[in-house]
């Protein structure tokens, strides 16, 4: 079965990919910029304009739509583009499209997630069989957040913030378990093994990479303070994956983890 994979050049899509093609379908890869890999058809499109959509969704039995935009243009890019792929994906006769979102889009007021939410329902009222998974956040992400939130010496943050990372290689075999399953019609929700408080994960972080930067503690303000720290980017759902934070600690730094 052939499959296209839009964002297939980002951490989840690298994951993905060769996933698919070691599982014997043949993937399609969208990105906005022509790249080179015998193993994989790169295609060029960009959800912004639907320029290149139509070819990148002929011939084509399921999509994984991973592309999102988590700058300025995530409504052109993750609402409005999602509509174009999901007309695009009718018009090829697409049997299953596949989208991934974020746990606590319902429930986190940030922009960005409200575009994920938007986008999720422009999945749910189109005509293309549908499923969604909600995904807690990647353990390569909060690693980047950390470094972001360290950037000025201490690390800043707001260290009752509850997160629950996932490994992306996990939730990527999620989507593809779920793309042999077929349209669920349905959103599912996927996180890690652990829930974390910002501080732990602060300490934890700073304990692998020998550094001795203190934490600047600035409670976030407001609804999104409360939503963040009451548990708005978790999930109680099971089964969730297996590797949790300390693992990624120690294949990136060395030393031990839990095991
Ligand atoms: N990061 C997390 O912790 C996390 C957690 C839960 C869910 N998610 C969701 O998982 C998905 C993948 O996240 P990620 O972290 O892997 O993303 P990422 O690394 O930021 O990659 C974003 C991808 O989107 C593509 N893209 C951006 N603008 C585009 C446009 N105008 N047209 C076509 N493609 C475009 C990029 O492709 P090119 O640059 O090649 O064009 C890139 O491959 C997203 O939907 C995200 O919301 C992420």
């Amino acid at each position: 079965m052939r499959v296209l994979v839009t964002g297939a050049s980002g951490r989840l899509g690298r994951k993905v990919v060769p996933r698919l093609r070691d599982g014997g379908c043949t993937v399609r890869a969208l990105s906005r910029r022509p790249r080179e890999d015998s193993t994989v058809e790169w295609t060029v499109a960009d959800l912004a304009t639907g320029e290149g959509l139509a070819a990148a969704v002929d011939g084509v039995a399921a999509v994984l739509h991973l592309a999102s935009s988590s700058a300025r243009r995530t409504h052109a890019v993750d609402v409005l583009g999602t509509g174009r792929l999901v007309a695009a994906a009718d018009r090829a006769g697409v049997g299953h499209l596949v989208y991934v979102s974020i746990v606590g889009v319902d429930r986190v007021p940030l922009g960005y997630y409200r575009h994920k939410l938007a986008a999720e329902q422009v999945v749910a009222a189109g005509p293309v069989p549908w499923s969604v998974l909600r995904a807690t956040q990647f353990l390569e992400f909060l690693e980047e957040l950390l470094r972001g939130a360290g950037r000025l010496g201490p690390v800043i943050g707001d260290r009752a913030v509850l997160a629950q990372p996932v490994d992306s290689g996990e939730v990527a075999d999620r989507l593809v378990a779920m793309l042999a399953a077929g349209p669920s019609y349905a959103v599912a929700e996927f996180g890690g093994p652990q829930v974390l408080r910002f501080d732990e994960a602060v300490r934890a972080w700073q304990a692998a990479r020998r550094s001795h930067r203190p934490l600047l503690p600035v409670p976030i303000p407001g609804r999104l303070g409360r939503a963040l720290r009451s548990g708005g980017l978790t999930t109680t759902v099971t089964p969730t994956g297996s590797r949790i934070w300390a693992d990624h600690l120690a294949d990136t730094y060395g030393g031990s983890g839990r095991r």
